[in-house]
């Protein structure tokens, strides 16, 4: 991750260049929010960035819980045909990024098929969830503005801050279910063996035995036990990029437009998704 950041700040800050020189107003998600994870993680990859339309559209379609299982279940195979091809090629000729590394290295012990699910989980992964953070979290810093000037001025203040970004924003809505492997008993629910849990990440989040006023954006709090990266073995694995990004992007966001704003009463949030977020956030400044 260290020898990324130098990478991520460059990413940051010729977006912010392109927004500058376009002048107001800006959508901050199609100009900010999505495409600086998105570029991120096809250079972490090793996936053409030019080809961003065949997989951002189809990866937002996958996770639209309110789209029937047929077309979401179309947008999971052409996601999959896309990094079959993909991987095909670095099989050929292996690249120096994730990919290639991941055949040089482990191409005996990884199959094909483990290779495209891979490789296809951490695109899917890399662009739909920082994206969203950045997107809600800047318009709940709007919301908040001296919350805000804490992330833009002090730098000590902006890694607790996301950490309270993370647990009050919890976009993780759905998605996380878990096989039961032994009996047992959650608050008096015995729950058998086999069974499938499905769990409330942002309900966890907003307990009040976790916290005092759960439902109050506070960036202040310090460092608390949320779960918005999951819980236990399969807690995320991109939570160290996903922080170096947003660490890096927010003050960097905050200080180019001190008088950033939003430029329109419509918030254009996600209606239905797995993974919480705005459509589009028009900005000023
Ligand atoms: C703020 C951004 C992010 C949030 C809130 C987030 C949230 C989560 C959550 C809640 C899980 C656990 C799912 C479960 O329990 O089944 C998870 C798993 C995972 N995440 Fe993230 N994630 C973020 C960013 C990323 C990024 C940038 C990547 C890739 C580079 C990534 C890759 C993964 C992977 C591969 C897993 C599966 C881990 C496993 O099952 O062992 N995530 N993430």
């Amino acid at each position: 991750m260290r020898r990324l950041e130098p990478r991520v700040q460059a990413i940051v800050d010729e977006h912010l260049d392109a927004m500058e020189r376009k002048g107001p107003p800006a959508d901050l998600v199609a100009d900010f929010a999505l495409p600086v994870p998105s570029l991120v993680i096809c250079e972490l990859l090793g996936v053409p960035y030019e080809e961003r339309r065949e997989f951002q559209e189809r990866s937002s379609r996958l996770l639209d819980v309110s789209l029937p299982l047929p077309e979401r279940l179309a947008a999971s195979d052409e996601l999959r045909s896309y990094m079959a091809r993909l991987v095909a090629g670095q099989q050929a000729d292996p690249g120096e990024e994730l990919l290639g590394m991941l055949i040089r290295e482990h191409g005996t012990e990884v199959t094909t098929d483990e290779l495209i699910g891979i490789a296809n989980l951490l695109l899917i992964a890399g662009h739909e969830t920082t994206s969203n953070m950045l997107g809600l979290g800047t318009l709940a810093l709007l919301h908040h503005p001296d919350q805000l000037a804490l992330v833009r001025d002090d730098p000590e203040a902006v890694g607790p801050a996301i950490e309270e970004l993370l647990r009050w924003l919890s976009i993780v809505h759905s998605g996380t279910f878990k096989i039961v492997t032994e009996d047992t008993e959650i608050a008096g629910t015995p729950i058998p063996k086999g069974d499938t849990v499905m769990l409330s990440l942002p309900a966890a989040n907003r307990d009040p035995e976790l916290l005092d006023r759960p439902e109050e954006l506070d960036v202040r709090r310090g460092a608390l036990g949320h779960v918005a990266f999951g819980h236990g073995v399969h807690h995320c694995l991109g939570a160290p990029l996903a922080r170096m990004e947003m660490r890096t992007a927010f003050p960097a966001l905050f200080r180019r437009f001190p008088t950033l704003r939003v430029a329109s009463d419509e918030e254009h949030f996600r209606s239905f998704n797995a993974i919480f977020g705005m459509e589009s956030l028009p900005v000023a400044w």
